[in-house]
Formats: structure tokens, sequence, C-alpha cells
């Protein structure tokens, strides 16, 4: 028979709680991990002396306890006993016993050295804001002679009467379109943003993402789990849509024939964000999961630079542009991965922008 502590114990997430007086009374092995300390040297002592150095974590387990508030995901960096952080997200509650009188607070706390934040550093930024540049002029010189090169590849091919030649003919303007292609996505990429906004429905843009990406796999490879709550976002329904599809046909690519992809919404009510300049209140998730091939750590570092690819024929830009558009709205995106294992993206975009 499984106990709630074994349960909790054996959490991958860090879990502390404490009681009424602020006393802790809960600290799992995950936490004791994290802050490199001993639960003997906690349990029963009070949080602030506990946690002296880490403030809003005190603080929000004090405001979850006394006022109620709720903390989702929130971003903090953990001290760590012996020396340097640890970013972690923390989740708190309240504890109400069977008679349904408070009986405390829990913060559930997640370690996210592995997960990469898409916040992009400044260095990263400025890099992007170069390549940005290059790449719309390299476009647009390379835009003209190809097309003269596939018209060309063309007529060639109406004249070419031998049909072992006229398969050269073909293959000039295939990769010729496909560069083509490529050259869409990098002008895509480097245009600056014009945001044509309307309010929409979010899972009608999944819908018919999924629709188009169905091709080539059963139907229940996808699962859907939508919160019918969920309101509209201002948003530009174009260009989320290309978010969606990317990220559905990264994973459509990261699976076996029976694998499967999960499109989960969720509103969160309370979202708190440390970084600078984003958006708090209410904010609307997006997770595209796939239990396909996983992405390596030193690959998860670079998916987000532009032309990064590990497929023979991938042109490296969905997930760039993605965070571009994501980021454009006000928005977040999460990426979570185990090689072997599967990927998990979530996109946070709120619901009151340009309120
Ligand atoms: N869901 C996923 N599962 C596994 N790997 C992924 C996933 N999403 C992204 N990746 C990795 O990130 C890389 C970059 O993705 P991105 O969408 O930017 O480009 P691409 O898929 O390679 O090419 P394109 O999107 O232009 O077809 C991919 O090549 C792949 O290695
Ligand atoms: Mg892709």
């Amino acid at each position: 028979m499984l106990s709630y502590e074994d349960i909790i114990e054996n959490l991958s997430e860090g879990v502390i709680a404490i009681d009424l007086g602020k006393k802790v009374s809960v600290f799992n092995q995950s936490a004791e991990k994290m802050s490199g300390v001993s639960r003997s040297l906690v349990i029963g002592k009070d949080l602030n002396e506990v946690f002296r150095r880490d403030v809003r974590l005190t603080e929000m387990l004090a405001k979850t306890l006394d006022e109620g508030r709720l903390f989702a995901e929130y971003e903090e960096k953990l001290h760590r006993r012996f020396g340097g952080t640890l970013p972690v997200g923390i989740t708190t509650s309240q504890i109400f016993d069977l008679n349904g009188n408070l009986s405390g607070a829990a913060a559930l706390i997640k370690d996210l050295s592995g997960i990469k934040s898409l916040e992009a550093g400044s260095l990263r930024k400025e890099r992007l804001a170069y390549i940005g540049a290059f790449a719309a002029n390299l476009a647009h010189e390379i835009k003209n002679p190809l097309s003269g090169i596939r018209g060309a590849a063309q007529l060639l091919s109406k004249k070419v009467k031998d049909e072992s030649l006229s398969d050269y003919t073909g293959v000039i303007m295939k990769e010729a379109d496909r560069l083509n292609n490529i050259l869409n996505g990098m002008l895509d990429f480097a245009r600056p943003a014009k945001l044509n906004k309307t309010e929409i429905n979010i899972h009608k843009i999944l819908d018919s993402t999924v629709l188009l990406l169905q091709e080539g796999l059963p139907r229940s490879a996808f699962v859907k789990t939508y919160d019918p709550s969920i309101p509209d976002v201002m948003g530009d329904e174009g260009q989320l849509t290309q978010v969606f599809l990317n990220l559905v046909k990264n994973a459509k690519e990261a699976i076996s024939k029976d694998g499967h992809i999960q499109i989960s919404t969720r509103i969160l009510t309370e979202f708190h964000l440390v970084e600078e300049g984003s958006p708090g209140g209410k904010m609307v998730s997006i997770e595209v999961k796939d239990d396909g091939c996983g992405i390596k750590q030193s690959d998860l570092e670079n998916i987000f630079t532009p032309f990064f690819t590990t497929k023979p024929k991938g042109s490296g830009l969905g997930m760039a542009i993605s965070l571009k558009i994501i980021k454009e709205h006000g928005g977040l995106l999460k990426i979570d991965s185990t090689p072997g294992k599967g990927t998990s993206v979530t996109v946070y975009l709120p619901t009151e922008i340009g309120l």
C-alpha cells in the first residue's frame, strides 16, 4: 500500500511544507538535494530562520499561508548550503485538513537547471539582431539569381527530350524551391514585427494545426487536453498558427510510428515571472508534448539559434522563428526534454495584451 509520505518523499520535485506557526514540517529528499541542507537541521525550525537567504521563497510561503495567494512556476534561485544557487520553479498551495481547516502551506520546487528558459541572455540577443540583419540582406541577394536559375531550369526541361537529362532539371527546380523556402524563412525571421492582432481562439488554431499535420499518423497519435475555460488571447492568428505548426511538426518528426503528441491548454491565474518586463497576471499555457527521441543537453542550448538543425532536410529556423513570434506577443517559450523519453514545449501567452 502506497503511503502519502512515501510518495512525497520520492517526488523529483522538492517539497517544503510549513504549519500555521510557519515551522517547517515537511522537507523531502529532493528538497535536501537541491538545497544541500539535511532535513534534521530544518524540521520544526522557523521558516525565516532556515531559509534566511531565500527571502522570496519564505515570502511566497508566508503570503500563501496568510493571504491565500498562490504562485505558479515562479522562477527563483535557491541558495545551496555550500555555495552557489540553483534555478528553480516554485509553485505554492495552501494545505487544509480533513475538516477543511487551513493547516499550513506547501511549496513544490522544481529544478530548472536542465530546462532551457528561452529568455535569451544579452549576448545572444545581440547576436540574433546581427544575424537578423545579415540574413535579410543575404536572402534578398540570393532570391533574384535563384529565381533566374529556377526559370532557366524550367525552360530547359521543356526543351530537353532526353528523359535522363530531365531528371536533372527536375532536381535543380526542386532544390531551388527548397532554397527559396529557406530564404523566405530567413526573411520572416529578420522582418521587424508587424502583428495584426485580433481576438483569437487558441483551440481553433490548435485544431487546424492538428488537421494540417495529421497526415501519416493514426488519429490516436494526438491527445488533446483542452481547458474549456481559457479566454481568447489578443494575437496575430497567422503568426501564432505558424508557431504551433512548427512545434507540432517538430513533435511529429521526433516520434516513432506509434508515438503520441499531447496538446494541453491551461489558464494560469497567478503567473508571476521574475524576468523583468514580463507581464504578470493571467497567462494561457499551451503545451506540446511528445514521447519522441528527445533532445541532447548539448543540442538544447542551440535549438533557438537560427539554422541549427539535426535533420538532413531541416532549415533550423522553426524554433528561432517561433521564439521570436512568442516574444513579440509578450509571451514565453519553455522547453524541457529528456533524450529517449520525449520533449515538452510550453508556450505562455498573456491574456491581457494591449489592455
Ligand atoms: N520536439 C522535438 N523533439 C526532438 N528534437 C527537437 C524537437 N523540437 C526541436 N528539436 C531539435 O531542435 C532542432 C531545431 O528545430 P527547428 O524546428 O528550429 O528546426 P528543424 O526542425 O531542424 O528544421 P525546420 O523546422 O526548418 O524544418 C531540430 O533539428 C531538433 O534537433
Ligand atoms: Mg522544425
